[in-house]
């Protein structure tokens, strides 16, 4: 009897210095060999610099008339698209996305430009502030001002259906929008 148990402890105890040494290796590894996850590999800051020397001087932030394109706010614009915008609208904003597939309505194709919430930049900023009820399409209101203008002229330098808005009222609705 006392035997039998002998045995079956040593089997135990095996097993036991089997999962130590197998638990401490283990560690050992995270610890010192693992070279470790970088969790920030995937995160995109629009405002890091780029190969392309012009933006990577280009500070949006410090422009300003945000409300008037110029080449490269459609450039920066064109990132803040791809970044907060392309999952839906697709990376040339022909409504295609990846999440497009399962949506109805459908994310619109900004090229096509069939704007069904008023035309031109003003109503566009106001879709960006306010979204569109019963949709996917939702408000933006967290992204900064000269974002949402970058965005825009983005989505102008795009489109077939462009804004017909005045300049001067669009520089004034500008300086009343938040
Ligand atoms: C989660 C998906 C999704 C994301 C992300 C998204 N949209 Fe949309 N968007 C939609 C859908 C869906 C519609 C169409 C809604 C409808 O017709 O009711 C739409 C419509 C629009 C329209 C059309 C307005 C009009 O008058 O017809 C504009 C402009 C627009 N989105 C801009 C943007 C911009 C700019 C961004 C990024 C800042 C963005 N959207 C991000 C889903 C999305």
């Amino acid at each position: 009897m006392s035997d039998a148990s002998d045995v079956h402890n040593r089997g135990g105890f095996t097993a036991f210095i089997f999962a130590m040494v197998f638990v401490f290796s283990f560690f050992f590894y995270l610890v010192v060999i693992h070279p470790g996850v970088d969790l920030g590999e995937n995160v995109v800051d629009p405002r890091a610099p780029t190969k392309d020397g012009a933006a990577a001087v280009f500070n949006m932030s410090a422009v300003k008339e945000p409300w008037t394109s110029t080449p490269e706010i459609i450039t920066y614009g064109a990132k803040v698209f791809k970044n907060n915008c392309s999952v839906c609208h697709g990376n040339e904003g022909k409504g295609d996305g990846p999440s497009s597939a399962s949506m109805n309505p459908k994310p619109r194709n900004m090229v096509e430009g069939k704007w069904t919430q008023g035309e031109g930049i003003i109503a566009h900023y106001n879709v960006l502030v306010n979204g569109i009820k019963g949709g996917s399409m939702a408000s933006f209101q967290h992204l900064k001002t000269y974002d949402r203008w970058a965005i825009l002229h983005f989505i102008e330098s795009i489109t077939q259906n462009k804004s017909k808005d005045d300049p001067a009222k669009v520089a004034e609705f500008a300086k009343t929008a938040n």
